[in-house]
C-alpha cells in the first residue's frame, strides 16, 4: 500500500489534520469569559458590545462583540502556565510542525518584522526575494540588515512574477559569500499571491549548504499541509522559520456582503414562511424562516441580513403592534389600568427571577436571560434583544422552546380544563 503522505508524522508532511486536535483552549477560554454575563470594567473599546452601532452588530453578530476581549486576562493569557493562550500556541506549533509558534496580533507583517529583527540584525547580510511583501522590506529597514536581492522567475506568457528557484537562490548566496559578506538568512515567498508554490525543499538545501537559515513568507498558504492534495507546509519541507496568517487563506472569516445577504435572506424568509403556512405550523411566519435559516447556516450557507432589511422588518413589527391599538383598546386599558399595571409588574418580577435562574444555569448576561423568559410577542422581544445587545440566539432558542412546549401542551391542557 502506498504510504499516506498526509498521515501524522509522515516525512513528506509534518503538519497534522485538524481533526487530530479536537480542543481549542484559547477559543474555549474566550467563550467562557465572554459569555459569563458579568459587568465589564475593561477599557471602553471592550465592553462586550454594549451601545455598539446596530450596523456593526448586524455585520459581526452579538457573539463576536461579546468575545472582543482585551489581552492580559487572568485565565486566558495570564495565570498558571500553560495558560489557554500558551496551550493554543503549542497546538499550533504541533499542527504546523514547528518547534515553537508565536501568535501575532498584527498580522503576518508583524511576523516578518520579528523574523528580520531576529535573523538579520544590524549589519548582517541576508538574501531577500525581490518581490517580497513590503513588510519584509520594512523589516530589513527596521533591523538594519543588508539585503541582497534575488529575482523571482518571470512568466512572460502570464505577465507575472513567480517564486525564486533554488538555482537563483544558490547563485545569490554564492555571490554574497564571494563579496566577503556571507548571508546569514534567506527570505523567500511561497506560495505567491497567485498561488504558485516554490521548490522550498530545494531552497532549504542550498540555503543550509551556504550556512544560512531559510525563512518562508507563507502568508498565502496557512492551509498548506492540511490536505493531502495541497503542497506540504514550508516547515515540513525544511524551512527554519515561516510567517503566516488567515487573511490570505480560505480559513479566514468570510462574511457575506450586504447585497448577497439580502439575496439570501429574502428568499429564505419567503420560502420558510410559505412552507410553514402550508404545513400549518403555528406562528409559521416566524418558525418557518427560522428553521430554514438555521438549516442553511448549519450547512455552511448562512448569510448576514443587511441592516436595512433588519430595520424594515423591525418597522413592520412596530407597525403591527401599533395598528392593534384602537379607541376601544384605549378605553379598556384605562378601565383595567390598575389591574394591568399590577399584572405587568408581577410578570416583570417573575421574569427577572426566572432570568436569574437562567443566568446561573447558562452563563449568559442578565438582559439575555430576562428577554429569553419574557412572555409576549416573540418578534417584539427579538427586536428589543437585538437593539439592546442581548444574545439573540439564546433569546430565540428559549422563546422558541417555550412556544413549542405551549403548542404541544395546548391540546392536553384544553382537554384537562374542559368542563365535563
Ligand atoms: C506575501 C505577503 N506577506 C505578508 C503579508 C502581510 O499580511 P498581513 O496583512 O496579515 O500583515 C501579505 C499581505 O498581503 C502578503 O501578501
Amino acid at each position: 500500500m502506498t504510504p499516506d503522505p498526509y498521515a501524522t508524522g509522515s516525512p513528506r508532511n509534518a503538519a497534522i489534520p485538524a481533526s487530530d486536535q479536537p480542543t481549542a483552549p484559547y477559543l474555549d477560554a474566550l467563550i467562557a469569559y465572554g459569555f459569563r454575563g458579568s459587568t465589564r470594567f475593561h477599557v471602553p473599546g471592550h465592553k462586550g458590545g454594549a451601545g455598539a452601532d446596530p450596523g456593526l452588530r448586524s455585520a459581526l453578530g452579538s457573539s463576536a462583540l461579546l468575545l472582543d476581549l482585551p489581552q492580559d486576562l487572568e485565565g486566558i493569557d495570564l495565570g498558571p502556565s500553560p495558560t489557554p493562550y500558551e496551550r493554543a500556541e503549542q497546538l499550533a506549533a504541533e499542527a504546523y510542525g514547528a518547534e515553537r509558534t508565536w501568535f501575532l496580533t498584527n498580522g503576518a507583517s508583524q511576523g516578518n518584522h520579528a523574523l528580520c529583527l531576529a535573523l538579520a540584525p544590524l549589519g548582517t547580510h541576508a538574501v531577500v526575494q525581490r518581490n517580497s511583501h513590503a513588510s519584509v522590506i520594512d523589516g530589513m529597514v527596521l533591523s538594519g540588515g543588508v539585503p541582497h536581492y534575488v529575482a523571482p522567475t518571470y512568466d512572460d506568457g502570464l505577465g507575472m512574477a513567480h517564486g525564486v528557484t533554488p538555482e537563483a537562490l544558490g547563485e545569490e548566496l554564492s555571490d554574497a559569500a564571494a563579496e566577503g559578506t556571507p548571508a546569514r538568512a534567506a527570505f523567500i515567498v511561497s506560495p505567491t499571491y497567485y498561488g504558485l508554490a516554490a521548490d522550498v525543499a530545494g531552497c532549504a538545501e542550498v540555503a543550509h549548504a551556504a550556512g544560512a537559515v531559510l525563512v518562508v513568507d507563507q502568508s498565502w498558504g496557512p492551509h498548506l499541509g492540511f490536505h493531502r492534495d495541497l503542497p506540504p507546509s514550508a516547515l515540513a519541507l525544511g524551512a527554519d522559520g515561516a510567517s503566516t496568517g488567515t487573511p490570505g487563506s480560505s480559513a479566514g472569516p468570510t462574511v457575506f456582503g450586504p447585497t448577497l445577504g439580502a439575496l439570501v435572506s429574502l428568499p429564505v424568509a419567503v420560502i420558510g414562511a410559505v412552507a410553514a403556512g402550508r404545513l400549518r405550523i403555528p406562528a409559521g411566519g416566524l418558525i418557518g424562516p427560522l428553521v430554514l435559516a438555521a438549516a442553511l447556516t448549519a450547512a455552511g450557507a448562512g448569510a448576514v441580513p443587511p441592516g436595512w432589511l433588519l430595520n424594515a422588518a423591525f418597522a413592520v413589527i412596530g407597525l403591527m403592534v401599533g395598528l392593534r391599538f384602537d379607541r376601544e383598546t384605549g378605553r379598556r386599558v384605562g378601565r383595567l389600568a390598575p389591574a394591568m399595571l399590577a399584572a405587568v409588574v408581577g410578570v416583570i418580577l417573575g421574569c427577572a427571577g426566572l432570568g436569574l435562574v437562567l443566568v446561573a444555569a447558562l452563563d449568559v448576561s442578565f438582559l439575555t436571560a430576562y428577554l429569553a423568559t419574557t412572555p409576549g410577542g416573540l418578534s417584539a422581544v427579538l427586536a428589543v434583544a437585538f437593539a439592546g445587545g442581548a444574545d439573540t440566539t439564546i433569546v430565540l432558542a428559549v422563546q422558541a422552546l417555550r412556544l413549542l412546549l405551549m403548542v404541544l401542551a395546548a391540546p392536553v391542557a384544553a382537554r384537562l380544563l374542559r368542563p365535563r
